[in-house]
């Protein structure tokens, strides 16, 4: 599913030739969000987002300088200009495309639940008997993510727990607060792994990244300030030959094959 268009990727190069970069790229991520993006022990970021923010500063031969915070507060750093990227696995979506400016996706990214072993949604093999089944439950999700407002629209009866961290919403899940998380199904896949499967399942009903764009977007992009055309059109041009490359690939073999 990755885009391999040689073409487009000289076209793009061409509209993104202009001008000077800056000598380091400052990119926003939440560091949290196992296998995009996580800090590992020695306070370096790692992941999927980690690799195609180094390989991006390279192709625009720049330096990369990580800037770790919340994810719900990425978008108004953006803004404010504290750093010139978001690469956080975040999802392309129309509300976010008012404040920011979206790269060409790189990856795309289905959604799922993680439930109590013994819930009865487990099973459940549509997304209506889903919805329906989340009425009156209560469900985790990181705040600010498409998650969060993919529920809120399709499954209105569920009362949504908005989280800072994954960490915080697992205590919760662990704990019994929680009937369940949705997220990434990387991410929820990768903590399935971490904790076994003596006490929680996926769901069987995947989410595909492309059932509702609206809230779910349209696949995973690069965020750069609205101001910054140039700097859009450089990351356009530089991620199209990446993903050409198969240095993309390359990445997400590495940090998605769990
Ligand atoms: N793809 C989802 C979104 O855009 C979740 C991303 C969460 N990423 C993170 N680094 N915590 O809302």
């Amino acid at each position: 599913s990755f885009l391999s268009k040689t073409l487009i990727c000289a076209s793009l190069a061409l509209l993104g030739s202009q001008a000077a970069m800056a000598d380091t790229l400052k990119i926003g991520t939440e560091g949290g969000y196992p296998p995009w993006s996580m800090v590992d022990a020695a306070g370096k970021v790692t992941g999927f987002d980690a690799d195609v923010g180094a390989a991006l500063c390279k192709e625009l031969n720049s330096d990369c300088k990580f800037i770790v915070q919340a994810f719900d507060s990425l978008i108004p750093s953006l803004d404010a200009k504290r750093f010139d990227l978001i690469i956080s696995g975040m999802s392309y979506t129309p509300e976010r495309a008012k404040r920011v400016n979206f790269s060409i996706p790189y990856a795309v990214e289905d959604a799922i639940f993680v439930l109590p072993k013994n819930s009865d949604l487990v099973g459940a093999d549509n997304e209506q008997a889903i919805f329906d089944g989340l009425a009156g439950k209560t469900i985790g999700v990181q705040g600010g993510t498409t998650h969060g407002a993919f529920l809120a629209k399709k499954a209105p009866k569920t009362t949504i727990k908005n989280y800072e961290t994954l960490d915080q919403m697992q205590i919760d899940l662990d704990a019994g607060r929680l009937n369940g998380t949705f997220a990434d199904l990387t991410s929820q896949s990768k903590f399935l792994h971490k904790v076994g499967e003596d006490n929680f399942a996926l769901s069987k009903l995947v989410i595909k990244g492309s059932s509702d764009p609206e809230t779910l977007g349209y696949g995973i992009a690069v965020g750069i300030h609205k101001d910054n055309a140039e700097l859009k059109a450089k990351v356009d041009a530089a991620l199209c030959k990446l993903i050409d490359d198969g240095t993309v690939k390359t990445a997400s073999e590495k940090w998605f094959d769990i």
